[in-house]
């Protein structure tokens, strides 16, 4: 390596972009080797062997048939924003070395505190970390346990584990008993099923946190907001940015009714650093840069227009399960998650047998299993995924 390899290689770009747009055809590589060389093959030749494994064999998020997980397909601005985010790595852990990409990230927060009454926060990586900033916040307040329903998002077991609380399960939010020293975490769009706890419950505890990882971009949306009506009550929230926001992972936000107490509770000051170190992260990237970018090309609009229609594709899934007499369907979707299956065929055949070009997620509901899809994927089409079902329903009842 050498100096040159710092600078922006416009051959290798172009190449990198043509091979991404399909203008210019991947010439078939050896699979990966699998120990790492001594002795390089140079850019564009570890370009053309990386093209399998990070585009030509990935899933296609964005495809027709692809109704499954939280995982949205994303811009191509938001691409754009990586290219150029990982090009001057910026941290925003010192000021020094992000004078701009703090501000990005101040933009993206005061833009989204207020639609969750929250007045500011940070971005993490995922809402795995917001909750357990959260969560550490509400212990630092002095709440010595952590109570959830049952359909908590496993990151809620991790955190409390991770910072030494008792964590209860409560079946029924109005019969939960003293919660003066607990942080009720309620979820706003559970995993499995898409249900919306009631965000008004647990209003004696110490520290209400809103797990809106899933469904919290809803409240962006005109027709939807109102399922999040409550929210603006909780101590804090998290919401998962690179699930409904449409943006490269790992990208989510934390946000605190009060952040200016919640972040001095959290952060740590260090002899190296200009400023006090936020929450769990230390080195932090421009990770609001792409979600600015897009609000930028998109608006609030934009975003809320995508969010709609991919809850009326759930709709239109949830009617076409039910116009099949030999598919069963769990409940009307709730906030774009739906669990349904076929009455003769088990999920495990289903899933084995399925078109390569259709994915459907899977969870178990009281022991019993269930295909699930959620609707993070604007451009799917629903009849292809039920098709894909039945036709693997058929397959597997002929062997
Ligand atoms: C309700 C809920 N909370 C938290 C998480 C974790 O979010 P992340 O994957 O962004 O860490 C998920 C992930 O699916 C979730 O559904």
């Amino acid at each position: 390596m050498n100096v040159e390899d710092f600078q922006p290689n416009k051959q290798l770009l172009l190449h990198a972009v043509a091979l991404l747009t399909g203008a210019e055809a991947s010439i078939p590589s050896e699979p990966l080797p699998s120990e790492l060389p001594e002795v390089g093959i140079g850019s564009i030749d570890a370009l053309q062997a990386m093209f399998d494994d990070v585009l030509g064999k990935s899933r296609d998020l964005g495809a027709p048939g692809f109704f499954a997980h939280m995982d949205p397909p994303t811009p191509a601005i938001t691409w754009a924003m990586h290219l150029w985010t990982a090009s001057r790595n910026q941290n925003l852990l010192h000021p020094d070395t992000a004078p701009r990409a703090r501000e990005l990230e101040k933009l993206a927060v005061d833009w989204i505190a207020p639609w969750f009454g929250m007045s500011g926060g940070h971005m993490t990586p995922g809402s795995t970390v917001a909750n357990l900033t959260a969560i550490w916040a509400a212990r630092e307040s002095g709440c010595r346990i952590v109570v959830s329903g049952s359909g908590a998002h496993l990151s809620i077991r991790k955190a409390a584990h991770i910072l030494g609380m008792e964590h209860r399960i409560v079946d029924d939010w109005s019969n939960t008993g003293d919660l003066t020293n607990a942080v009720a975490v309620i979820t706003a769009g559970t995993t499995s099923t898409g249900e919306i706890e009631a965000l008004d419950a647990a209003s004696d505890a110490r520290w209400r946190h809103v797990d809106a990882a899933w469904s919290g971009p809803l409240r962006l949306s005109d027709r939807y907001r109102h399922l999040l009506d409550g929210i603006e009550k909780a101590d804090s929230v998290a919401i998962s940015a690179h699930k409904w926001l449409f943006q490269p992972k790992e990208s989510a936000f934390v946000l605190f009714a009060d952040h200016e107490s919640a972040h001095k509770t959290i952060s740590v000051e260090g002899a190296y650093l200009a400023v006090p170190n936020i929450g769990v992260l230390g080195s932090h990237g421009a990770i609001a840069a792409p979600l600015v970018a897009m609000l930028l090309a998109f608006g609030r609009e934009g975003i809320a227009d995508l969010i709609d229609k991919s809850m009326a594709l759930a709709d239109e899934l949830a009617a076409l399960v039910m116009a099949e007499k030999d598919l069963e369907l769990r409940s009307s979707p709730n906030c774009g998650v739906l669990c349904w299956r076929h009455r003769n065929v088990t999920v495990d055949d289903i899933k084995r047998h399925l078109p390569d070009d259709v994915m459907v997620s899977s969870t178990s509901i009281n022991g019993e299993q269930w295909l699930r899809s959620v609707a993070a994927n604007p451009n799917a089409n629903p009849a292809k995924v039920v098709a894909g079902v039945m036709q693997a329903a058929e397959q597997a009842s002929r062997k």
